[in-house]
């Protein structure tokens, strides 16, 4: 008995915000953040918004369109590294707006991998037979963390959420195989000190620079570009898929440069890559289910596609999982 992902959701933040909008903040221009990282805008969270109840609509969208009652679900499992609260957990308080009470919900703290490590997890708890149908969330509000006169960082977020509903079924469609690592020895490259979603960007809550996000930004480029590689071969020889036969590519979407990186060393040609991170930005732990959403509204996943789901982020944590539709 498999897991496979029956339907998706995504749900952002009302405000956009783009390259030319933050000229106005900082010393940065949309030619430099476009060339260096593929972004034209971002979602931001604003005074009065809630992450949960963004996370939330998505989670409403998926259950719908699954044909699956919030009453129906087993557990629910969420990728995020943005708590509103110290506790409760983003999964309890989606678990309190879906209205539904008893069943496990905990979070999976993975940073940018944490939707791929949710998947994981519910995958791995499903043939156990311990959960018949889960939802899955991934949901980040990263904006919320940085610097805003730190231009290295405070460019590259956006906030989100994306959701998916995960049922067993006997038969050879959903999760083929999934693949996780860590090092935590690398975790000053990327590191948030102080968590709340409280600071947002026209709020008078200021983090401190220390208690901001910290990046290294060119190491960690290069250690996401090679370890993308890497699980996505591992992931695919696991599963006795051959890279040539995925279809779709929806990696975590951090910097267009990485994207193409990874897809180039892996023989993927652009048309088999799903990217948005022009519009959304990193979205951290949402940035693969929000793709994912997309690909499959624009008829890009069709029945038996392989598709690979692949991000690496804080920690340092990476990951893949291989789906067949
Ligand atoms: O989601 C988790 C995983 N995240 C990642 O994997 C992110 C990986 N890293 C990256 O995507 C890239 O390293 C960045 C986009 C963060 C930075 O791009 P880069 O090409 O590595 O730039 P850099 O940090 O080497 O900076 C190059 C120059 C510097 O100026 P100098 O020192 O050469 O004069 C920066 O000060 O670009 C400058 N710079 C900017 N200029 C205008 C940095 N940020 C900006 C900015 N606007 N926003």
């Amino acid at each position: 008995m498999g897991s496979r992902i029956v339907a998706t959701g995504r749900a952002v933040p009302r405000t956009a915000l783009t390259n030319s909008d933050l000229e106005r903040y900082m010393d940065t221009s949309d030619e430099w953040i476009r060339s260096r990282t593929g972004i034209g805008q971002r979602y931001l969270m604003r005074q009065g918004e809630s992450l949960a109840e963004i996370a939330t609509d998505a989670s409403r969208t998926a259950l719908e369109r699954a044909g699956v009652k919030p009453a129906d679900l087993d557990a629910i499992i969420v990728g995020t590294v943005s708590s509103e609260y110290g506790f409760p957990s983003f999964a309890c308080q989606i678990q309190q707006g879906l209205g539904i009470s008893s069943i496990p919900a905990f979070d999976v703290a993975a940073a940018c991998s944490g939707f791929v490590y949710a998947v994981q997890v519910a995958d791995a708890q499903m043939r156990a037979g311990d959960f018949k149908r889960v939802l899955v969330v991934g949901a980040d509000a990263l904006s919320t963390m940085v610097d805003w006169n730190d231009r290295r960082t405070a460019v590259l977020f956006g906030d989100g959420a994306g959701a998916c509903v995960m049922v067993t079924e006997p038969g050879n469609r959903g999760v083929l195989s999934s693949l996780l690592r860590s090092s935590g020895e690398h975790w000053t490259l990327l590191s948030v000190r102080a968590t709340g979603t409280r600071s947002t960007i026209d709020s008078e809550v200021r983090r401190s620079p220390d208690d901001s996000i910290q990046m290294k930004g060119p190491e960690l480029f290069k250690i996401a570009v090679k370890s993308m590689e890497e699980v996505s071969r591992l992931v695919a020889e696991r599963a006795g898929v051959k890279l040539e036969d995925i279809d779709l590519f929806v990696p975590h979407q951090a910097n267009m440069r990485i994207i193409s990186a990874v897809a180039e060393r892996l023989g993927m040609p652009p048309e088999k890559v799903y990217t948005n991170i022009d519009r959304y930005g990193n979205t951290s732990a949402a940035s693969v289910p929000i793709a994912l959403d997309e690909a499959l509204e624009q008829g890009r996943i069709h029945d038996n596609s392989i598709v690979m789901l692949n991000a690496c982020g804080g920690g340092l944590t990476w990951g893949a999982n291989l789906v067949r539709w």
